[in-house]
């Protein structure tokens, strides 16, 4: 049976909304449109949507009166035979303004060239049995940008369903899956036994893919040596020691190409990226992509020099991974945030290949949640 609550607390019905005061002590202020849009049976509970739809309410919401209740607030609406009981916890929740609590939103740590012994490491069928070690794994991902799946089977299907753990296959204009080897007619450097400069991948996808996997089938060349740095590492020391340049690389669009026979993709993106709260969450940046800048020339006076003493600091050895990728090791890492690329191998010198293929971000992110935390529909 529900008791009224003993201590009385204040609740003013207004115009556009009521006010009220929270077990915290503190005021909170909840628009009608809100609270009615937002009444828990508004949410189908086999489905988990929302099934109410405000846009079918013929007058605006306004409360007729309204009350606490043991830890509920309860609201008569005015013009509708409904009652309305929100849990204060849920009230308390967004009475700040402030966004959602967001479980995969880590902050990030960032790393330098002596990361690789500490790089996290999880053995691919320890990763199939276990789901808490798949959470693991993604928070590494959130936390460092870059990890290695090892044991992986010597197989097509073995990248498949170690990407499946996190999501879906996310396919670019090149397909599904690509093979990093020597080809005979290269369309891409990647393709070649030349060195690769520091890059993100396929920068001229509108979105390009957010998590990388390169997975060594095979590495007995001379040479090739695999190299990484961290984004978020680079651009934070060079937001400290140039601001002015950090400030062009962080506004300015610039354009990226990847154009052959069958194709003329092109987008423009900012070479550092800032998130939700103005913190560098990684880069887009490969000379082999980027297009001719088409911005104002007086404009690259600035630029261009900043351009290119924040591509001198990625190079620098503070920074940057050198290891030599084994068969069966399986490179993860985003590729807004992690830079890499290899050092030229001798092609008649042995077999290099790696397979790779690349999933959703934000599959990667929805993934995590639902194994960390409780969600607002599971009982
Ligand atoms: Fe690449």
């Amino acid at each position: 049976m529900n008791a009224q609550i003993s201590i009385p607390r204040e609740i003013s019905l207004l115009d556009k909304g009521l006010r009220l005061t929270l077990p915290t002590g503190s005021e909170a202020y909840f628009n009608y449109y809100w609270l009615r849009d937002n009444c828990p049976t508004s949410f189908d509970s086999a489905t988990r949507e929302r099934q109410f739809d405000i846009f079918h309410l013929q007058q605006p919401p306004l409360a007729k009166d309204a009350r606490l209740v043991d830890d509920k607030l309860e609201v008569e609406w005015a013009n509708e035979a409904h009652v309305s009981r929100y849990p204060i916890s849920m009230l308390s929740a967004y009475s700040g303004g402030a966004r959602r609590v967001d479980p995969a939103d880590l902050p990030r740590k960032a790393w330098y060239s002596d990361h690789y012994p500490s790089i996290a490491r999880f053995s691919q069928p320890q990763l199939l049995k276990d789901p808490s070690l798949v959470a693991d794994w993604i928070e590494a991902m959130l936390t460092y940008g870059l990890t290695i799946v090892t044991d992986m089977p010597d197989s097509n299907e073995g990248l498949s369903e170690t990407v499946r753990l996190m999501g879906h296959v996310r396919p670019t204009f090149f397909g599904e899956y690509f093979d990093v080897k020597t080809h005979i007619n290269p369309t891409n450097t990647a393709y070649t036994a030349k060195a690769l400069e520091l890059h993100t991948d396929t920068p001229a996808e509108e979105a390009a893919p957010g998590i990388q996997f390169l997975h060594c089938r095979a590495n007995s060349v001379q040479g090739g040596l695999s190299i990484y740095s961290d984004g978020v590492a680079v651009a934070n020391d060079f937001k400290e020691t140039d601001p002015e340049g950090f400030r062009l690389l962080s506004e300015i669009d610039i354009p990226f190409y990847c154009e052959h026979d069958n194709y003329d993709m092109r987008s423009r993106q900012r070479v550092i990226e800032l998130d939700q709260h103005g913190e560098v969450s990684g880069l887009t940046i490969s000379q082999h992509m980027a297009d001719i800048f088409d911005v104002p020339q007086d404009v690259l006076d600035d630029y261009y020099p900043a351009f290119c003493r924040f591509g001198k600091m990625l190079q620098d050895d503070k920074y940057m991974m050198r290891f030599l990728m084994k068969a069966g090791e399986c490179m993860v890492f985003d590729n807004h945030r992690i830079v890499h690329g290899r050092l030229a191998y001798s092609a008649t010198s042995g077999d290099r290949y790696l397979r790779g293929c690349y999933a959703d971000r934000a599959e990667m992110r929805s993934t995590y949640r639902a194994l960390v935390s409780e969600g607002r529909f599971k009982s």
